[in-house]
This record gives C-alpha cells, structure tokens and sequence, in this order.
C-alpha cells in the first residue's frame, strides 16, 4: 500500500469516530522554490515545482453552524467552534490555518453550513515545502467543492493567500499558492509576480530530478522573522521611492539606481536590496539557462541564489550551508539552495539521475560528520495537483 492511500484508509477510518458523516477527500500539494528566493513579496519572478507529497482534506457538511476541526500532526485534538467566531483575533496554533481557510472562504461566498475537517500530510511540517499553504489550499479547494462553488485557481490561489495573510498574520507574497494551484507535471512554473505572467518551462525527469534534504532544524521563529524581512524590504523601498519616481516594488529598482541612492539606505537595507537586484538578474540568467534545457546553467543560479541568502538577506543556518557545501562537491548535482523562507528545513538541489545514489551517500554522511545529525534524501519529480480524490 503507498503512502497516500495509507493515509486515505486511516483519514477515512478516523473520520467516521469523529463525525457522522461521509467525508470527500481533498489533496494540495507541497512546493519547492527553486530560484526566486524571498522574490514574490518584491514583484520578482519565482521559479517553483509542485510535490507529490502534500496535504490531504477529508470533509463533510453538517447541518447546523459549527465547525469541527482535527489534525492527525497535532494528536487527534478537536477543535470546535460556531461560523460567527471565525475571527483573526483567535488565530493560534495549528487550527488557525484550517480557521483561516474557511474565514476567507466564508467572507467571499456566504455560503457555509457546519462543517466537520480533518487533515493529514505527508510533507513535513515547517520545514520550507509549504506545509501551511497546502493545507490552506487544500481547503479552500474542499469548501468550493462541497458548497458547488464555481472558483477558479486564481480566485483560490487569492483566498488562501488572504486566509495565511489576515488570520494566521504571515506577511508572505503569492509564491505558495500560485506554485500549488498552478504546478504542473514535469515542469518549472515561471511566475512573474508582477506582470502576473505564468510559464511552464520542462523538466526532464530523466536528465534531473529533484532531491529535498531535511536539516531536521524546524523554523520555529520563522513567521517573525520572515515578517521582519518583509518588513526590511518594505522600508528599504519606501526609502527608494523618494528618490526614484514611479517604483512599485524592489525587483523594478536597477543596479545603476541602487549604486546611486543605497547611501540612503541602511546597512541591512542594502543587503537585502543587494540580494533583490542580483536575484532579478539570477531568474533571467536561470530562465534562459532552463529555456535551453542547460540544467547546469540552472543549477549554479541555485547554489549562487543560496550564498546570497546566506550572506545578504541572512535566513541560512549553518546546517543548511553544510548541506548545499556537501550537495554541490557530488559530480552530477547541478545546484543547490535553501528552499522556502529558510531559517531551517530544507535544502533543495537538482541532481542527474544517475548520481543518486552517490548523493545520497556523501550528502548523508557528510551531514552526519560535521553536524552529528542523521538525515536522508527524498526525491521527487514536479507532479503534485491541487484534486479531489475519488475512490
Ligand atoms: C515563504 C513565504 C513565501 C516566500 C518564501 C521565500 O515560503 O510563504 O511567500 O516569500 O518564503 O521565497
């Protein structure tokens, strides 16, 4: 028995102690962002896959007003509630992401009776592949499907953005939600955040696949200090925008602008724009690379992207830098980076097909001797979809 259908005989089995109803099962992707790092909330381009693993949604509709929720990750606990106390104020804790979704959802369709949720995941939680965006979505998609509500991706992709914005509090741009709406099967989706432009540009599975390498350190600080990168972005545009007439956001500020005005800017400021200016350049040379099927190309604006958020936007941590170091010294691996917000979880690198097994050895090992944590390679190909799954 898979995994996925694992956890749909236990999701299913669980669900009939826990309500009176028959659930339908919803499943939304995890993600890894390959290049545009910290780019979404700066107008950047972004360059994500979407995972096989991901969340997975079993729900039913109750007659009255309450809502019922309970997660498998967080010990079977129920949280329990009426639709009217549905309120950012309450956010807390790992049920205020399922609150989240069904808060947005209700504010833009009025549509909701009780319902009872339950969720499960096979991605692990906090560690930069979007557990709380894929959980979000991933209700947000059971809500539109068991009220019948016509919504597009883009009308989704918005609502569980609103939903991890104003009620969990995280600051985070459209990278999540767009990479597991729009994911597609062995493909890199080029999103422009600020044109709103999306591309799908191939991956061949059989020259490169996608190695996910947990440094088992969760981000437990990660929404703060996430929130105040946002932040330091935020004030270093403002900065900027006095200077230079019409500037939107930090991707459209040029390198000659920057040399000109970043005295005018804090330190950290001009580490963080530093890191926006060369990253803009990185996801051009990184797309053409990936238009021309040069994945070496590709794979060293990775590692290049990591060393600057490393040194300038300062969201690594040494275990991650000990794993892109010992990634990126294997023969066959094209690149490496931290992947989501960083702070902790997980590396993501590209690595020849043929070379896997070597990685997985050195990565390990190396790891292990210089950390004294044990860890292990997964590996995936760009596949997940946001669906309801039917038996
Ligand atoms: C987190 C946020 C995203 C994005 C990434 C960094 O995952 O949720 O919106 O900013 O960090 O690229």
């Amino acid at each position: 028995m898979t995994k996925s259908s694992r956890i749909i005989e236990n999701g299913t089995e669980h669900f009939a102690q826990f309500s009176k109803h028959a659930p339908r099962v919803f499943f939304a992707p995890g993600r890894a962002n390959l290049l545009g790092a910290h780019m979404d909330y700066n107008g950047g381009v972004v360059m994500p896959v979407a995972l096989s693993k991901g969340t997975y949604v079993f729900a039913a509709i109750r007659k009255d007003n309450i809502l019922r929720i309970s997660s498998q990750q967080f010990g079977g606990e129920v949280v329990e509630m009426e639709i009217s106390d549905l309120h950012p104020q309450r956010a807390k804790g790992w049920a205020s992401y399922i609150e989240g979704a069904l808060w947005a959802t209700h504010q833009r369709w009025q549509c909701l009776s009780g319902l009872d949720v339950h969720v499960d995941s096979d991605l692990p939680i906090a560690k930069g592949l979007s557990s709380s965006a894929s959980v979000i979505s991933a209700v947000v998609k059971a809500v539109a499907s068991l009220f019948d509500i016509d919504a597009d991706c883009d009308e989704m992709i918005h609502l569980s953005h609103l939903a991890e914005n104003r009620y969990v509090g995280v600051r985070c741009g459209v990278l999540d939600q767009t990479a597991i709406f729009l994911g597609q099967k062995n493909t890199i989706l080029m999103f422009d955040c600020l044109e709103l432009t999306r591309v799908h540009v191939p991956l061949d599975s059989h020259a490169t696949q996608i190695a996910i390498i947990d440094s088992q350190i969760s981000r437990e600080l990660a929404s703060s200090e996430f929130n105040l990168r946002v932040a330091e972005c935020t004030s270093a545009l403002s900065a900027m925008q006095k200077h230079v007439p019409g500037l939107t956001c930090l991707r459209e500020l040029t390198a000659n602008q920057f040399s000109e005005y970043k005295d005018k800017l804090s330190t950290i400021e001009q580490k963080r724009t530093r890191h926006v200016i060369d990253e803009v350049q990185r996801t051009r040379r990184g797309a053409k690379a990936l238009r021309a099927n040069n994945i070496a190309g590709f794979g060293a604006c990775m590692t290049a992207a990591h060393y600057s958020l490393r040194d300038l936007l300062e969201v690594s941590i040494n275990e991650l830098d000990v794993i892109v170091k010992a990634a990126t010294d294997v023969d066959g691996c094209y690149g490496a980076r931290l992947t989501g917000a960083g702070f902790g979880g997980c590396v993501a690198a590209l690595v020849h097909p043929q070379a896997k097994a070597e990685f997985e050895k050195h990565v390990c090992d190396a790891y292990k001797q210089q950390t004294n944590i044990q860890t292990s390679v997964q590996w995936f190909s760009p596949s997940g979809v946001v669906c309801e799954i039917k038996n």
